[in-house]
């Protein structure tokens, strides 16, 4: 009789889970907004859906179906309007990240990407945001200009021996470099070896599945956590590598600073300020309770995640694009030609010449648009007393958000959105109104307050790399498509190349 009970038992549970769910979706306000069946009841669709590592496609095949409001899981609502978006994600917006973004950091800690405190993450913010800031890329040029060389050095080893490679590979590894570099003021090592080092890439991979996953269930995630973390293969796992490699590169880096100290003392000068992690420890010395060990821990940590993939991902696509659309490549070499003749363009390129390239800016403007860095909805909960999105009213605790992706290919602000068309922007630039609104749906950086710390560094990362790429080199793609897995980031598998010196280059 008890055996039969005990057997009975999760029957029991998991009927009472199913009508509860039933009842749930009977009864929400929300319940005649369209979706896919079993997005109504549980969240095993949309899990299932992103697990599929396709959701891009996904998300703007499902607006074209049930227009610009879309269930995916309960109380999960994809949105695609322009309005939307400026309540959502507008600066002074009250809507905080989801809980998904819970599975983006260790359950007992708190991250700038992932912290959904609004309080808490304005007052980081606005505490380094000048270490992202325009007028720091000053300092962080020549670490970007030194693997750039090395970067071009491989490139001329690959034209001499024919080799085909991975551009999208070496493109990481090119962040990767770049962003430990201008953080720790020490390249990781990625462009000597070409190769992934100590698994590190492999581990940050595995930390972005597992966040992307595991964020749809998110109570899950600090049950799953511990045991996980001592799996090597999990996701958890890989965290646990990526804040050890984060933290020894700050204790070395506090090391290493300690001996100069003691040096520049010595010789009685002063020793300069450089790098990101230098400039917080300066930081730190100043304001001991405001800036803490743990802030330089999560910073360093955060320019390592968000930094590499979403840089070597843009890269990708800026490269894509110009191989499948040689018109645009033609204009854009006679812009650098234009400009080279006219000495506004060095050798390396800097910055600010490549700022003052208006097709250049737009070819990287559309590439982006064309496929983001980013490819699921950016969850915000709709805060207390809830809110009017697209004419109807979302209670507060419901979750909301627009999936770049959706925004990029709305055909009513980017037609014919699947052609790659630098001057669509340049065209706007007559039209003030549509440019506006073209802005408005633009966001493979984000929005509002939680919009991408990082942009201006890779936007100097691209700027520095591509007019080389593009002057001295022809490349000639594998494969007409590409194969690309979107775990939160839309990162292209088999981007493979053949590269060539043009003629009359040295
Ligand atoms: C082309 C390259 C990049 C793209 C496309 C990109 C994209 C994004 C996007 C879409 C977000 C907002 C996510 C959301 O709201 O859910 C974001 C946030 C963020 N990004 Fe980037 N990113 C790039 C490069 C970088 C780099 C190089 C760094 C660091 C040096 C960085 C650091 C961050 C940080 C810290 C946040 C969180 C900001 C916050 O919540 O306040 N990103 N990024």
């Amino acid at each position: 009789m008890y055996t039969q009970l005990i057997l009975l038992l999760p029957l029991l549970l998991i009927t009472i889970q199913i009508l509860l769910r039933i009842t749930e979706s009977l009864t929400s306000p929300l319940k005649n907004i369209p979706g896919p069946f079993w997005a109504r009841f549980s969240n095993l669709w949309y899990f299932n859906r992103i697990r599929r590592g396709q959701f891009e496609h996904d998300n703007i095949k499902l607006h074209k179906k049930y227009g610009p409001i879309v269930r995916v899981a309960p109380n999960h609502y994809s949105i695609s309007d322009t309005a939307a978006i400026k309540t959502v994600y507008g600066t002074g917006s009250k809507f905080p990240k989801s809980a998904w973004y819970d599975g983006w950091k260790h359950p007992a800690q708190w991250t700038v990407f992932a912290d959904r405190d609004m309080k808490r993450h304005a007052n980081t913010r606005k505490r380094f945001t000048s270490l992202y800031s325009m007028s720091s890329l000053v300092n962080y040029e020549p670490f970007v200009d030194h693997c750039a060389e090395l970067f071009m050095t491989h490139l001329n080893e690959f034209s001499d021996n024919g080799a085909t490679f991975n551009l999208g590979h070496w493109f990481q590894c090119y962040a990767f470099d770049v962003i430990g570099n201008i953080t720790f003021g020490e390249r990781f090592g990625f462009l000597d070896r070409g190769h992934d080092i100590d698994g590190t890439i492999a581990a940050l991979q595995k930390v972005i599945m597992y966040s992307t996953l595991v964020g749809v269930f998110p109570e899950w995630h600090p049950r799953l956590f511990k045991p996980l973390s001592k799996l090597k293969w999990s996701g958890a796992g890989g965290r646990a590598y990526i804040s050890k490699f984060v933290q020894d590169k700050i204790s070395a880096h506090e090391q290493k600073a300690q001996t100069q100290t003691q040096d520049a003392e010595k010789n009685e000068t002063q020793s300069q300020p450089q790098d990101f992690v230098d400039k917080l420890m300066l930081a730190r010395q100043k304001e001991p309770e405001k800036v803490t060990d743990y802030h330089l821990f999560i910073m360093g940590q955060s320019n390592v995640t968000a930094g590499s993939d979403t840089t070597a991902i843009s890269l990708s696509t800026i490269m894509w694009h110009l191989m499948h659309y040689p018109d645009v490549l033609q204009k854009l070499r006679e812009e650098l030609d234009e400009f080279t003749a006219h000495g506004r363009c060095s050798s390396p390129i800097t910055f600010k010449e490549s700022q003052e390239m208006p097709y250049f800016q737009a070819v990287m403007k559309e590439a982006l648009r064309m496929h983001a860095a980013t490819g699921l909805p950016m969850w915000r909960t709709v805060p207390d007393g809830g809110a009017e999105i697209n004419g109807r009213f979302f209670p507060g605790g419901t979750v909301v958000g627009v999936n770049t992706w959706v925004a990029h290919y709305d055909e009513t602000v980017f037609p014919d959105a699947g052609v790659f068309r630098p001057e669509r922007w340049i065209e706007a630039e007559d039209q003030p109104e549509r440019l506006k609104v073209m802005n408005q749906m633009y966001m493979p950086f984000g929005l509002g307050s939680r919009t991408c710390l990082g942009k201006h560094i890779s936007i100097l990362e691209m700027s520095k790399l591509i007019p080389q790429l593009v002057q001295e080199f022809d490349f000639t793609p594998l494969r007409k498509t590409w194969r690309t897995e979107n775990f939160w980031f839309v990162k292209p598998v088999d981007f493979e190349v053949r590269v060539q010196r043009r003629a009359g280059v040295r």
